[in-house]
């Protein structure tokens, strides 16, 4: 188990305002919310597990139409479901539908086994899958983790260990067990799962309108767009750097890179990595800059500018924007900023200095 502290204080705070989020600002609709139907629930979660919210819920709705109750499907022919279930994908996870559909109709009567470790038992359900039944049908306490999951915890805690790490699954599952709402598991559970969707997004996310921005570590720290971390996406080919530097009077934003990942210890400017190029342009920049790091006013310079370099194993395209900030954002943290002719002391990467030389800051 990793020695980073966590603290009462803050996960008790944490599960606080999340909760005042979803009883107050949680616009979110989606037909299998708020209903305690294990079938529904099981259902709506194994579709998901392949698509979007938007496409899963056609899905959804069909099923129910043509299933409406778990003994309908378990008597379904096989055909019949596989041909419901085209457009998804992963045809092994209809299988275990079926299979699941099937014996619990034959061994459980067809009711819903109501225990965590039961549903465990169940073809095609897995943790996250039996502590969404668990909690969403039969009020038990136990915590989701899934994508939405770990993103949330990663920034608001600011933990960097990565999520697909033997590690880093069990620090964040100890900590979602944590931070749980054990007297509401179900509203728990939705709220974390809506508010990773809809403000604590994987690209972009909606920081400065967040109502917990104040106490998030990753934006405290100006990490939001490091976290959470992949060890994978460390290894990956192709990445897209795309660089803001940002200049307020004579100083220039800076931060030092000190992940396990190229150009460990060096600096650069503030970065967001993204897994696609993004083409910038003005609405572009200046949506990002106020909703992510609530900069209203700036003065963004020309067009973006782009400078590939090949690493041994991997390729970076780095966009450079240059842009001119009218006050300092709390978003930036203090101790980044330095004065400009200072700069030419730090190390920086290759691609950084190439930049540098053929610019003026
Ligand atoms: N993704 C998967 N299941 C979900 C749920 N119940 N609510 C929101 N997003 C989800």
């Amino acid at each position: 188990m990793s020695n980073i502290p966590i603290f009462k204080a803050m996960e008790l705070q944490f599960t606080r305002m999340l909760m005042n989020w979803h009883l107050n600002e949680n616009t979110r609709q989606m037909p299998w919310k708020g209903i305690n139907d294990p079938y529904k629930i099981w259902l709506s979660e194994i579709i998901l597990q392949q698509t979007r919210v938007e496409q899963g819920w056609v899905y959804y709705e069909r099923f129910l139409k043509n299933y409406p109750k778990i003994q309908d499907l378990a008597n379904a022919k096989d055909g019949d479901v596989f041909k419901l279930w085209e457009g998804l994908g992963y045809y092994n996870r209809c299988k275990n539908l079926l299979a699941t559909a099937r014996k619990i109709v034959s061994e459980y009567a067809g009711k819903f086994p109501n225990t965590y470790e039961t549903l465990l038992t169940l073809k095609g359900i897995g943790p996250y899958t039996a502590a969404a039944i668990a909690s969403f049908a039969f009020q038990l306490p136990y915590a989701v983790v899934d994508g939405n999951v770990y993103r949330v915890l990663s920034r608001y805690f600011g933990i960097p260990l990565p999520i697909d790490s033997t590690e880093g699954k069990k620090y964040f599952q100890t900590l979602a067990d944590r931070v749980l709402d054990a007297t509401n598991a179900a509203g728990y559970n939705q709220a974390i799962m809506d508010f990773g969707a809809t403000v604590c997004k994987p690209f972009a996310p909606a920081c400065i309108e967040c109502p917990l921005h104040m106490h998030c570590r990753a934006f405290k720290e100006t990490m939001v767009n490091q976290l959470p971390v992949k060890e994978k996406r460390l290894a990956k080919k192709k990445r897209n750097f795309n660089y803001f530097i940002f200049k307020y009077k004579q100083q220039v934003f800076i931060q030092q890179r000190t992940r396990k990942d190229i150009w460990e210890n060096l600096f650069e400017f503030y970065l967001l990595e993204s897994d696609e190029t993004i083409h910038w342009n003005q609405i572009a920049i200046l949506d990002f800059l106020k909703g992510q790091l609530g900069i209203d006013i700036a003065i963004v310079n020309e067009q973006p500018e782009l400078i590939t370099q090949q690493l041994t194993h991997q390729q970076i395209k780095a966009t450079f924007i240059r842009v001119e900030l009218k006050t300092k954002p709390i978003s930036l943290k203090k101790q980044g900023w330095i004065p400009l002719p200072k700069i030419t002391e730090l190390p920086f990467p290759k691609i950084i200095n190439e930049w540098l030389t053929k610019t003026s800051i």
